[in-house]
């Protein structure tokens, strides 16, 4: 019987590979889109689809791996067919069986295929159940110019980027600055609050450079990068609890910039201390160094 550090060493060497069929992938996708939409309303691309369908077929087939749910899947599904989401939502202890099941993006900032700028994957491994206590690692694949991939357990962060004969090669593992230089703001402006804006506008006064694409696996990693900032996605007038998924984006990023340093909030709570009630619920987000959040979260408190 293998130890959860072994599962999850064969999970994080499962991504390695499908990092690399991905990577292929992309280069000769056109940016068809498709009839469908996913559960959170998006309109599907056929590489959304395939990149989905790829993922499920390799972590399936990964004896560790109990369950899996996608931003592009309604269902959580199993080797043997649909699982129980209410079930699997509840919060249940660590440890026992340690049923391991995967949440992914398995293509992020899938609306910049057009402009041909960089996307990426995103995967949360969950310990028995899909809730924030119970993530156990987390990893993302950045596909630009180079493809890379950052994996996090709760002990350590691995980087590695894939050479031009597709094996990977370490490289130092980012670290988060106390305070960085990078603002990247998401959401439409117009339907920011007053409290919003005036922060967003302070870190600018205040020095910071707009470095923002709208992909949220490039945006985080330029900040990761580059030694800290913020990322935002807030509550908006037209989007209340945010855009980014809780499951398949915002959990295992936030999971990421802990261990990188960082901190990741709501606006006032620690993201990985909120519940989840459903897989494709959303909540504002802001992922970044020490000081910006720290300045964020009085922002917010004082202006309510
Ligand atoms: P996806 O392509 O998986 O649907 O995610 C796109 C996300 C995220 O990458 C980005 O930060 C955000 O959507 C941008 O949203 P807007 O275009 O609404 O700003
Ligand atoms: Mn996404
Ligand atoms: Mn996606």
């Amino acid at each position: 019987m293998l130890n959860i550090d072994s599962k999850i060493q064969i999970i994080f060497n499962e991504f390695k590979k499908i990092s690399i069929h991905i990577s292929e992938l992309l280069k000769d996708s056109s940016n068809e889109y498709l009839k469908s939409s996913n559960s959170s309303g998006d309109t599907q691309l056929a590489v959304d689809v395939l990149a989905d369908t790829y993922i499920e077929k390799q972590l399936l087939a990964l004896e560790c791996v109990a369950g899996i749910c996608s931003e592009e899947k309604a269902d959580i599904i199993s080797k043997n067919g649909i699982l129980d989401s209410k079930d699997l939502l509840k919060k249940s202890p660590l440890g026992g069986e340690r049923k391991l099941y995967i949440a992914y993006d398995p293509l992020d900032g899938s609306s910049l295929m057009d402009s041909n700028l960089a996307l990426g994957s995103i995967f949360g491994i969950y310990e028995n159940s899909f809730s924030a206590q119970n993530l156990i690692a987390a990893s993302y694949i950045i596909y630009g110019p180079r493809t890379e991939i950052i994996f996090a357990t709760q002990n350590a962060l691995f980087y590695q980027k894939q050479t031009s004969n597709q094996e990977y090669i370490s490289l130092t593992p980012p670290k988060l600055g106390k305070k960085g230089k990078i603002n990247a703001p998401g959401g439409t402006q117009k339907y920011w609050s007053k409290t919003h804006k005036n922060f967003i506008d302070s870190l600018f006064t205040d020095g910071y450079r707009l470095r923002y694409s709208g992909g949220m696996v490039p945006d985080l990693h330029q900040i990761l990068i580059k030694g800290g900032g913020l990322f935002s996605y807030p509550a908006t007038e037209d989007a209340p609890s945010g855009k980014l998924r809780r499951l398949f984006e915002v959990f295992p990023m936030s999971f990421i910039y802990e261990q990188a340093g960082g901190e990741a909030i709501d606006g006032r709570e620690r993201i990985l201390n909120l519940e989840c009630d459903s897989l494709h619920q959303s909540t504002p987000c802001f992922l970044g160094s020490k000081q910006e959040i720290n300045a964020l979260k009085q922002a917010y408190k004082e202006n309510k």
